[in-house]
Protein backbone atom coordinates (compact mmCIF):
# COMPACT_ATOMS: atom_id res chain seq x y z
CA UNK A 1 0.00 0.00 0.00
CA UNK A 2 2.96 2.24 0.07
CA UNK A 3 5.69 3.83 2.19
CA UNK A 4 3.83 5.84 4.24
CA UNK A 5 0.22 4.69 5.00
CA UNK A 6 -2.59 6.22 6.60
CA UNK A 7 -3.87 4.82 9.95
CA UNK A 8 -7.46 5.28 11.03
CA UNK A 9 -6.05 7.82 14.05
CA UNK A 10 -3.99 10.59 13.57
CA UNK A 11 -1.12 8.51 12.56
CA UNK A 12 1.34 6.78 9.68
CA UNK A 13 2.46 3.23 8.91
CA UNK A 14 5.35 3.56 7.90
CA UNK A 15 6.53 0.53 6.48
CA UNK A 16 9.75 0.72 3.77
CA UNK A 17 13.22 0.23 5.14
CA UNK A 18 14.47 3.68 3.83
CA UNK A 19 11.67 5.91 5.13
CA UNK A 20 11.68 3.67 8.74
CA UNK A 21 15.31 4.41 8.48
CA UNK A 22 15.18 8.09 7.97
CA UNK A 23 12.19 8.13 11.11
CA UNK A 24 14.71 6.24 13.28
CA UNK A 25 17.88 8.45 12.77
CA UNK A 26 15.89 12.34 11.40
CA UNK A 27 16.66 14.57 13.70
CA UNK A 28 13.24 15.43 12.95
CA UNK A 29 11.36 12.72 14.26
CA UNK A 30 11.11 12.73 18.64
CA UNK A 31 9.86 10.09 20.67
CA UNK A 32 6.50 10.73 22.19
CA UNK A 33 7.37 12.86 25.18
CA UNK A 34 5.38 14.10 28.12
CA UNK A 35 5.45 17.42 26.14
CA UNK A 36 3.64 15.79 23.27
CA UNK A 37 1.44 14.01 25.01
CA UNK A 38 -0.10 16.63 26.88
CA UNK A 39 -1.27 17.98 23.70
CA UNK A 40 -3.26 15.28 23.15
CA UNK A 41 -7.10 14.73 23.58
CA UNK A 42 -6.83 10.96 24.57
CA UNK A 43 -5.68 11.63 28.52
CA UNK A 44 -7.27 8.05 29.37
CA UNK A 45 -4.79 6.83 27.33
CA UNK A 46 -1.74 9.28 27.95
CA UNK A 47 -2.59 9.93 31.63
CA UNK A 48 -2.54 6.11 32.81
CA UNK A 49 -0.04 5.13 35.44
CA UNK A 50 2.24 2.60 33.15
CA UNK A 51 2.13 5.04 30.20
CA UNK A 52 3.31 7.77 32.55
CA UNK A 53 5.89 5.75 34.06
CA UNK A 54 7.20 4.27 30.46
CA UNK A 55 7.28 7.56 29.25
CA UNK A 56 10.19 8.79 31.76
CA UNK A 57 12.48 6.26 30.79
CA UNK A 58 15.62 6.11 28.02
CA UNK A 59 12.91 5.07 25.18
CA UNK A 60 11.18 7.95 25.83
CA UNK A 61 13.27 10.71 26.23
CA UNK A 62 14.55 13.53 24.09
CA UNK A 63 17.43 15.50 23.84
CA UNK A 64 19.10 16.95 26.50
CA UNK A 65 17.42 14.57 29.07
CA UNK A 66 18.09 11.49 26.69
CA UNK A 67 21.82 12.48 25.60
CA UNK A 68 22.66 13.10 29.20
CA UNK A 69 21.42 9.53 30.67
CA UNK A 70 23.06 7.45 27.47
CA UNK A 71 26.49 9.43 28.44
CA UNK A 72 26.37 8.23 31.77
CA UNK A 73 25.61 4.20 30.74
CA UNK A 74 28.09 4.76 27.79
CA UNK A 75 28.29 1.40 25.43
CA UNK A 76 27.18 -1.21 27.89
CA UNK A 77 28.11 -3.93 26.54
CA UNK A 78 31.29 -2.91 24.66
CA UNK A 79 33.87 -5.97 23.38
CA UNK A 80 35.69 -6.51 26.79
CA UNK A 81 32.00 -6.59 28.73
CA UNK A 82 30.93 -9.21 26.41
CA UNK A 83 34.49 -10.75 26.63
CA UNK A 84 34.13 -11.13 30.55
CA UNK A 85 30.19 -11.96 30.15
CA UNK A 86 31.04 -14.95 27.68
CA UNK A 87 31.63 -17.83 30.60
CA UNK A 88 29.13 -16.10 32.49
CA UNK A 89 26.27 -16.98 30.28
CA UNK A 90 28.10 -20.01 28.91
CA UNK A 91 27.48 -21.34 32.05
CA UNK A 92 24.34 -20.32 32.50
CA UNK A 93 23.08 -21.94 28.66
CA UNK A 94 24.96 -25.52 29.89
CA UNK A 95 22.64 -25.44 33.23
CA UNK A 96 19.64 -24.52 31.50
CA UNK A 97 20.44 -27.37 28.45
CA UNK A 98 20.67 -29.57 31.42
CA UNK A 99 17.54 -29.22 32.74
CA UNK A 100 16.34 -29.36 29.48
CA UNK A 101 17.98 -32.69 28.72
CA UNK A 102 16.30 -34.02 32.15
CA UNK A 103 13.28 -33.01 30.78
CA UNK A 104 13.54 -34.53 27.38
CA UNK A 105 14.64 -37.62 28.57
CA UNK A 106 10.82 -38.31 29.94
CA UNK A 107 8.98 -37.32 26.96
CA UNK A 108 8.47 -33.27 25.17
CA UNK A 109 9.68 -30.21 26.63
CA UNK A 110 8.46 -26.38 26.91
CA UNK A 111 11.40 -24.77 25.23
CA UNK A 112 10.27 -21.59 26.21
CA UNK A 113 9.50 -21.52 29.68
CA UNK A 114 12.56 -24.28 30.54
CA UNK A 115 15.54 -22.14 28.40
CA UNK A 116 14.32 -18.87 26.48
CA UNK A 117 13.00 -17.02 29.17
CA UNK A 118 15.54 -18.33 31.92
CA UNK A 119 18.27 -17.48 29.92
CA UNK A 120 17.31 -13.62 29.78
CA UNK A 121 16.52 -13.33 33.17
CA UNK A 122 19.75 -15.75 34.50
CA UNK A 123 21.85 -13.30 32.36
CA UNK A 124 21.01 -9.73 33.05
CA UNK A 125 19.95 -10.70 36.73
CA UNK A 126 23.71 -12.04 37.35
CA UNK A 127 24.76 -9.10 35.61
CA UNK A 128 22.98 -6.22 37.54
CA UNK A 129 22.80 -8.71 40.97
CA UNK A 130 18.94 -9.67 41.36
CA UNK A 131 19.00 -13.00 43.62
CA UNK A 132 17.25 -15.93 41.28
CA UNK A 133 14.90 -16.32 43.58
CA UNK A 134 12.89 -12.91 42.69
CA UNK A 135 13.44 -14.07 38.86
CA UNK A 136 10.04 -15.64 38.51
CA UNK A 137 8.65 -12.74 40.22
CA UNK A 138 10.56 -10.17 37.86
CA UNK A 139 9.72 -12.14 34.44
CA UNK A 140 5.61 -12.75 35.77
CA UNK A 141 5.58 -8.28 36.11
CA UNK A 142 7.65 -8.04 32.86
CA UNK A 143 4.78 -9.65 30.95
CA UNK A 144 1.94 -7.42 32.18
CA UNK A 145 3.85 -4.27 32.45
CA UNK A 146 4.39 -4.65 28.62
CA UNK A 147 0.37 -4.20 27.15
CA UNK A 148 1.02 -0.33 28.04
CA UNK A 149 3.36 -0.07 25.35
CA UNK A 150 0.86 -1.76 22.68
CA UNK A 151 -0.38 0.56 20.13
CA UNK A 152 -3.83 0.71 20.98
CA UNK A 153 -3.81 -0.26 24.66
CA UNK A 154 -7.54 -1.46 25.87
CA UNK A 155 -8.48 0.27 29.15
CA UNK A 156 -8.38 -3.61 30.95
CA UNK A 157 -4.88 -3.99 29.82
CA UNK A 158 -3.94 -0.40 31.00
CA UNK A 159 -5.33 -1.61 34.10
CA UNK A 160 -2.95 -5.19 34.63
CA UNK A 161 -0.03 -2.89 33.31
CA UNK A 162 -0.75 -0.22 36.06
CA UNK A 163 -0.56 -2.89 38.42
CA UNK A 164 2.77 -4.27 37.10
CA UNK A 165 4.26 -0.84 36.98
CA UNK A 166 3.46 -0.19 40.98
CA UNK A 167 5.32 -3.96 41.53
CA UNK A 168 7.97 -2.48 39.30
CA UNK A 169 8.67 0.37 41.31
CA UNK A 170 8.69 -1.55 44.09
CA UNK A 171 11.06 -3.94 43.08
CA UNK A 172 13.52 -1.55 41.79
CA UNK A 173 13.47 1.23 44.38
CA UNK A 174 14.35 -1.68 46.44
CA UNK A 175 16.86 -3.05 44.74
CA UNK A 176 18.89 0.19 44.40
CA UNK A 177 18.30 1.07 48.75
CA UNK A 178 19.85 -2.49 49.13
CA UNK A 179 22.65 -1.46 46.62
CA UNK A 180 23.37 2.02 48.11
CA UNK A 181 23.40 0.30 52.08
CA UNK A 182 25.86 -2.86 50.81
CA UNK A 183 27.53 -1.48 47.91
CA UNK A 184 29.65 -4.51 45.84
CA UNK A 185 32.07 -4.36 42.67
CA UNK A 186 29.55 -4.35 40.47
CA UNK A 187 26.99 -2.41 37.48
CA UNK A 188 24.41 -0.78 39.87
CA UNK A 189 27.15 0.19 42.20
CA UNK A 190 28.89 2.19 40.10
CA UNK A 191 25.59 3.52 38.74
CA UNK A 192 25.23 5.02 42.08
CA UNK A 193 28.48 6.91 42.27
CA UNK A 194 27.82 8.08 38.82
CA UNK A 195 24.46 9.82 39.53
CA UNK A 196 25.30 10.93 43.12
CA UNK A 197 28.28 12.69 41.42
CA UNK A 198 25.95 14.23 38.97
CA UNK A 199 22.70 14.65 40.51
CA UNK A 200 23.20 16.50 44.33
CA UNK A 201 19.78 15.47 45.43
CA UNK A 202 19.92 11.96 46.64
CA UNK A 203 15.87 11.48 45.81
CA UNK A 204 16.37 12.54 42.46
CA UNK A 205 18.93 10.66 41.72
CA UNK A 206 17.61 7.20 43.19
CA UNK A 207 14.52 8.34 40.85
CA UNK A 208 16.78 8.38 37.95
CA UNK A 209 18.91 4.95 39.32
CA UNK A 210 15.05 3.10 39.87
CA UNK A 211 14.36 3.65 35.82
CA UNK A 212 17.65 2.58 35.02
CA UNK A 213 17.85 -0.40 36.30
CA UNK A 214 13.89 -1.55 35.65
CA UNK A 215 13.98 -0.53 32.48
CA UNK A 216 17.34 -1.97 30.72
CA UNK A 217 16.46 -4.98 32.59
CA UNK A 218 12.53 -5.09 31.23
CA UNK A 219 14.35 -3.98 27.81
CA UNK A 220 16.12 -7.38 27.95
CA UNK A 221 13.67 -9.89 28.75
CA UNK A 222 11.07 -10.54 26.30
CA UNK A 223 12.76 -9.57 23.26
CA UNK A 224 15.55 -12.05 23.52
CA UNK A 225 13.47 -14.61 24.78
CA UNK A 226 10.99 -14.00 21.65
CA UNK A 227 14.48 -13.92 19.65
CA UNK A 228 15.92 -17.60 21.36
CA UNK A 229 12.39 -19.07 20.63
CA UNK A 230 12.11 -17.86 17.28
CA UNK A 231 15.34 -19.06 16.41
CA UNK A 232 14.64 -22.44 17.44
CA UNK A 233 11.81 -22.80 15.00
CA UNK A 234 12.89 -20.88 12.28
CA UNK A 235 16.23 -23.26 12.08
CA UNK A 236 14.12 -26.54 13.03
CA UNK A 237 11.55 -25.31 10.92
CA UNK A 238 12.85 -26.85 7.49
CA UNK A 239 14.64 -29.98 7.08
CA UNK A 240 18.19 -30.02 6.89
CA UNK A 241 18.45 -26.60 7.77
CA UNK A 242 20.04 -27.77 11.93
CA UNK A 243 22.01 -30.36 10.28
CA UNK A 244 23.48 -27.90 7.68
CA UNK A 245 24.29 -25.62 10.96
CA UNK A 246 25.97 -27.85 12.96
CA UNK A 247 28.29 -29.01 10.35
CA UNK A 248 28.67 -24.81 9.44
CA UNK A 249 29.22 -23.41 13.25
CA UNK A 250 30.76 -19.68 11.01
CA UNK A 251 27.40 -19.12 10.21
CA UNK A 252 25.58 -19.42 13.78
CA UNK A 253 26.40 -15.49 14.02
CA UNK A 254 24.87 -15.11 10.42
CA UNK A 255 21.61 -17.31 11.22
CA UNK A 256 21.25 -15.37 14.74
CA UNK A 257 21.07 -12.04 12.59
CA UNK A 258 18.94 -13.96 9.85
CA UNK A 259 16.06 -14.75 12.33
CA UNK A 260 16.44 -10.73 14.04
CA UNK A 261 15.78 -9.73 10.21
CA UNK A 262 13.09 -12.17 9.40
CA UNK A 263 11.37 -12.18 12.46
CA UNK A 264 11.78 -9.14 14.58
CA UNK A 265 11.16 -9.08 18.43
CA UNK A 266 9.41 -5.69 18.38
CA UNK A 267 7.43 -4.89 15.49
CA UNK A 268 6.56 -1.34 15.53
CA UNK A 269 7.93 1.53 17.69
CA UNK A 270 6.50 5.34 17.20
CA UNK A 271 7.99 8.71 16.57
CA UNK A 272 6.20 11.85 16.79
CA UNK A 273 7.21 14.95 13.62
CA UNK A 274 9.00 17.64 15.42
CA UNK A 275 7.84 20.05 12.72
CA UNK A 276 5.82 20.14 8.91
CA UNK A 277 7.48 17.51 7.12
CA UNK A 278 7.33 15.12 3.85
CA UNK A 279 8.46 11.10 4.36
CA UNK A 280 8.76 9.24 1.25
CA UNK A 281 6.33 11.75 -0.48
CA UNK A 282 3.73 12.13 1.91
CA UNK A 283 3.13 15.56 4.14
CA UNK A 284 2.86 14.78 7.16
CA UNK A 285 1.79 17.22 10.10
CA UNK A 286 3.81 18.18 12.71
CA UNK A 287 2.91 16.56 15.97
CA UNK A 288 1.48 13.49 13.90
CA UNK A 289 2.75 10.25 15.31
CA UNK A 290 4.43 7.33 12.71
CA UNK A 291 4.43 3.72 13.49
CA UNK A 292 7.68 2.56 12.49
CA UNK A 293 6.81 -1.14 10.77
CA UNK A 294 10.33 -3.40 11.89
CA UNK A 295 8.77 -6.45 10.76
CA UNK A 296 7.79 -4.75 7.33
CA UNK A 297 10.68 -2.35 6.65
CA UNK A 298 13.13 -5.95 7.29
CA UNK A 299 10.76 -7.80 4.27
CA UNK A 300 11.24 -4.65 2.05
CA UNK A 301 12.27 -6.24 -0.91
CA UNK A 302 14.53 -2.77 -2.62
CA UNK A 303 16.31 -4.17 0.80
CA UNK A 304 16.75 -7.66 0.91
CA UNK A 305 16.03 -9.31 -2.16
CA UNK A 306 13.33 -12.57 -2.35
CA UNK A 307 12.61 -11.25 1.52
CA UNK A 308 10.02 -13.68 2.67
CA UNK A 309 13.07 -16.52 2.31
CA UNK A 310 14.55 -17.63 5.45
CA UNK A 311 18.39 -17.56 4.15
CA UNK A 312 21.32 -17.77 6.83
CA UNK A 313 23.80 -16.72 3.55
CA UNK A 314 21.89 -13.52 2.62
CA UNK A 315 24.16 -11.10 4.46
CA UNK A 316 20.76 -9.21 4.66
CA UNK A 317 20.10 -5.66 6.60
CA UNK A 318 17.47 -5.23 9.62
CA UNK A 319 16.13 -2.51 11.39
CA UNK A 320 15.12 -4.71 14.11
CA UNK A 321 17.79 -2.79 17.37
CA UNK A 322 16.46 0.27 15.94
CA UNK A 323 18.52 2.90 14.65
CA UNK A 324 19.86 6.65 15.43
CA UNK A 325 20.13 8.09 19.33
CA UNK A 326 17.48 5.37 20.73
CA UNK A 327 19.45 2.17 18.90
CA UNK A 328 19.30 -0.73 21.21
CA UNK A 329 21.91 -0.56 24.34
CA UNK A 330 21.49 -4.33 24.66
CA UNK A 331 22.03 -5.51 21.20
CA UNK A 332 25.55 -6.96 21.35
CA UNK A 333 24.38 -9.03 24.99
CA UNK A 334 21.25 -10.60 22.95
CA UNK A 335 23.32 -11.60 20.14
CA UNK A 336 25.91 -13.33 22.67
CA UNK A 337 23.04 -15.14 24.37
CA UNK A 338 21.74 -16.28 20.75
CA UNK A 339 25.29 -17.73 19.76
CA UNK A 340 25.91 -19.06 22.61
CA UNK A 341 22.17 -21.28 22.99
CA UNK A 342 22.73 -22.58 19.84
CA UNK A 343 26.16 -23.30 19.72
CA UNK A 344 25.48 -25.60 22.68
CA UNK A 345 22.04 -26.69 21.14
CA UNK A 346 23.32 -27.70 18.06
CA UNK A 347 26.44 -29.74 19.82
CA UNK A 348 24.13 -31.22 22.25
CA UNK A 349 20.39 -32.10 20.84
CA UNK A 350 21.01 -32.77 16.92
CA UNK A 351 18.02 -34.35 16.77
CA UNK A 352 15.65 -31.82 17.96
CA UNK A 353 12.37 -31.18 16.60
CA UNK A 354 9.92 -28.91 16.95
CA UNK A 355 6.47 -31.25 18.47
CA UNK A 356 4.07 -28.19 19.59
CA UNK A 357 4.66 -25.20 16.97
CA UNK A 358 4.69 -22.16 19.28
CA UNK A 359 1.96 -19.86 20.67
CA UNK A 360 2.18 -15.70 20.52
CA UNK A 361 0.59 -13.78 23.23
CA UNK A 362 -1.87 -11.54 21.57
CA UNK A 363 -0.08 -8.34 20.99
CA UNK A 364 0.78 -6.70 18.21
CA UNK A 365 4.01 -4.35 19.40
CA UNK A 366 6.25 -6.48 21.30
CA UNK A 367 5.76 -10.37 19.99
CA UNK A 368 5.98 -13.44 22.93
CA UNK A 369 6.24 -16.61 21.96
CA UNK A 370 4.03 -18.14 25.28
CA UNK A 371 5.33 -22.00 24.48
CA UNK A 372 6.50 -24.44 21.92
CA UNK A 373 7.06 -27.71 22.35
CA UNK A 374 10.27 -29.35 21.55
CA UNK A 375 11.24 -33.20 21.56
CA UNK A 376 14.27 -35.19 20.66
C1 LIG B 1 16.60 -9.47 20.66
C2 LIG B 1 16.62 -8.66 21.68
C3 LIG B 1 16.36 -7.20 21.61
C4 LIG B 1 15.67 -6.47 20.66
C5 LIG B 1 15.00 -6.98 19.41
C6 LIG B 1 15.73 -5.08 21.07
C7 LIG B 1 15.17 -4.05 20.34
C8 LIG B 1 15.23 -2.73 20.71
C9 LIG B 1 14.66 -1.65 19.97
C10 LIG B 1 13.88 -1.78 18.65
C11 LIG B 1 14.91 -0.50 20.64
C12 LIG B 1 14.46 0.90 20.26
C13 LIG B 1 15.43 1.50 19.31
C14 LIG B 1 14.92 2.78 18.70
O1 LIG B 1 14.03 3.43 19.28
O2 LIG B 1 15.45 3.17 17.66
C15 LIG B 1 15.65 -0.85 21.83
C16 LIG B 1 16.07 0.05 22.77
C17 LIG B 1 16.68 -0.33 23.94
N1 LIG B 1 17.11 -1.58 24.29
FE1 LIG B 1 16.87 -3.29 23.22
N2 LIG B 1 16.40 -4.99 22.25
C18 LIG B 1 16.81 -6.25 22.61
C19 LIG B 1 17.56 -6.59 23.71
C20 LIG B 1 18.00 -5.72 24.67
C21 LIG B 1 18.80 -6.07 25.81
C22 LIG B 1 19.38 -7.47 26.08
C23 LIG B 1 18.96 -4.93 26.55
C24 LIG B 1 19.71 -4.68 27.83
C25 LIG B 1 20.51 -5.50 28.40
C26 LIG B 1 18.27 -3.86 25.85
C27 LIG B 1 18.21 -2.55 26.26
C28 LIG B 1 17.67 -1.52 25.54
C29 LIG B 1 17.62 -0.15 26.02
C30 LIG B 1 18.14 0.35 27.37
C31 LIG B 1 17.01 0.60 25.01
C32 LIG B 1 16.68 2.09 25.02
C33 LIG B 1 17.75 2.86 24.29
C34 LIG B 1 17.40 4.33 24.16
O3 LIG B 1 16.20 4.68 24.09
O4 LIG B 1 18.32 5.13 24.12
N3 LIG B 1 17.70 -4.37 24.72
N4 LIG B 1 15.86 -2.21 21.84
Amino acid sequence: MGDVVRAPWNGYFVTGFDACSEVLRGRNWLAPDFAWQERQDDTGRWDAIATREMTKTLSRLNAPAHTCQRRTLGNLFDRSTIDRLTPVVEAHVDRLLDELADKLQWGDADLVSTVSEQLPISTIGSWLGIPPEDHPHILEITHNQVHAQELLPTKSQLAVSAEATVRLRAYFTGLVAQRRAAPADDVLTGWIHTWDGLEPDREAADEILYRLTMFVTIASLETTATLLSAMVGLLLGEPGRWGWLREHPEHVDAAVDEVLRYDPPIHINSRIAAEDTVLAGVPIAKDSMVHVMYGAANHDPRRNENPDAFDVLRGGSHLTFGGGVHYCLGAALARLEARTLLTALLERFPALRVCAPPSYASRMVFRRVTSMGVAI
